[in-house]
């Protein structure tokens, strides 16, 4: 089954202004279901959930009805596993928090220098408290990960591995399933952040071999929004974070203090049905599956479309994997031109109305370690499924033209 391109693009309303968006991997567009969800949402239900009157059966079906289809959405074996909340940020804060109790001085958490921050610095926060925080660094040339060398990192006080399922600089599809044997045969639980990654292929929780997985919405055609998912049994480990009466099997309530936002939970179904609807209609975890293997070789054409201009130039270094290979990479494609700065390429981009982007990107300790944070930082071009080829040739004229000023 082949991307339809055009059914795609007419789901974004955005993308009518013939604007090329290239800043995808900041936040992508919303598609019109989402956008109609959360209104008619708002105009029709918004009432307080669990009374006993029409409406607020209707909204108290509608959050469990979202529930299940982002369960659906990820791969989640039951629906209890879906936390709902603000900001993948928020989620790794919150996960942290609800954890810190059973750290003791000496325990170890393992976190990478290749992570955006939001998986980094909550960890960090564990140090107040005595645990050691270790840092898994990626391979400076090839920009590999070294799964040696996480295993050499690991010792009988590793609790915890944080790591990212994609790079949002890189581009890089980590390993997951196979750091989360390394991760459980050591005998400590696997934080992943999947930001980067949900866009681009079907989350499978489950498939993933991780304890924790958490993604935003604003960058998967949804609005600002977040999951955190966690093994139904790691869930009740965790530290409630609402009220006392929210006890331990209070899954996943006791960790949304305050409630979760209906109306952004609503929209988010959108997202489902749309990417099901890509895959056919079935209404099953396979449409999800089609439809992400069509988003996927498209998206492998437009990145090699970009990455074959970078690496024609002898001026330019590419942060990542030089070529597509759709197992391993997504379009989030980043460099630095020899002796330019990058805030000078994107402005000169952005006059053809072509938005991309310079700066670490919150992933500043990899932009520092890898020596290339002059200020600037990178230029960050992340596609997405609706991008077309089109947009890639009109960005990679624009770029020659800046290239070559
Ligand atoms: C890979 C990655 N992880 C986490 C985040 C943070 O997400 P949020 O803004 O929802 O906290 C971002 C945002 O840029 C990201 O790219």
């Amino acid at each position: 089954m082949s991307l339809d391109l055009t059914a795609a693009r007419a789901r974004f309303p955005a993308l009518a202004d013939g604007f090329a968006y290239f800043d995808n991997a900041g936040g992508s567009l919303v598609l019109r279901d989402v956008v109609e969800r959360i209104s008619e949402y708002l105009l029709t239900t918004s009432v307080q959930t669990g009374a006993s009157y029409v409406h607020s059966v209707r909204a108290s079906e509608r959050l469990a009805a979202s529930r299940a289809s982002i369960a659906r959405f990820v791969n989640a074996a039951r629906p209890e596993e879906i936390v709902l909340g603000p900001t993948t940020s928020m989620m790794m804060r919150l996960l942290a928090t609800s954890m810190a109790a059973r750290f003791s001085p000496g325990d170890e958490v393992i976190v990478t220098n290749f992570d955006h921050e939001s998986n980094i610095g909550p960890w960090h926060i564990l140090e107040r408290q005595g645990v050691v925080i270790k840092v898994w660094s990626i391979e400076k040339e090839t920009f590999a990960v070294d799964l040696d060398a996480l295993r050499t990192l690991m010792t009988p006080r590793t609790r915890l591995v944080a790591v990212t399922h994609a790079s949002n600089i890189l581009g890089t599809i980590n390993p997951v399933a196979e750091i989360a044997k390394i991760v459980h045969a050591g005998g400590a639980l696997l934080a992943v952040d999947a930001v980067a990654y949900a866009p681009h292929r079907a989350v499978d929780v489950q498939a993933s071999g991780a304890d924790f997985y958490a993604f935003s919405f604003y960058k998967t055609y949804g609005p600002h929004f977040a999951v955190l998912w966690g093994k139904h049994d790691q869930l009740l480990e965790l530290d409630s974070q609402y009220h006392y009466f929210y006890g331990r099997d209070k899954v996943p309530t006791k960790l949304e203090p305050g409630n979760a936002n209906y109306e952004l939970a609503w929209g988010c179904t959108g997202i489902v049905d749309y990417f099901d609807e890509l895959g056919g209609g079935t209404g099953d975890r396979a449409a999800i599956e089609r439809a992400f293997a069509a988003v996927t070789a498209h998206e492998a054409v437009l990145g090699e479309r970009l990455l074959s201009y970078l690496r024609d130039r002898n001026d330019v270094r590419i942060i990542g994997d030089r070529h597509a290979p759709t197992a391993t990479r997504v379009p989030t494609i980043a460099f630095k031109v020899d002796g330019r700065r990058s805030d000078e390429i994107v402005r000169a981009v952005d006059k053809d109305r072509i938005g991309i982007r310079f700066g670490d990107f919150h992933s500043r300790r990899l932009v520092e370690d890898l020596g290339l944070s002059d200020g600037a930082g990178i230029v960050r071009v992340s596609m997405v499924h609706y991008n077309t080829v089109e947009e890639v040739d009109r960005l990679v004229l624009s770029l020659d033209r800046a290239l070559t000023a």
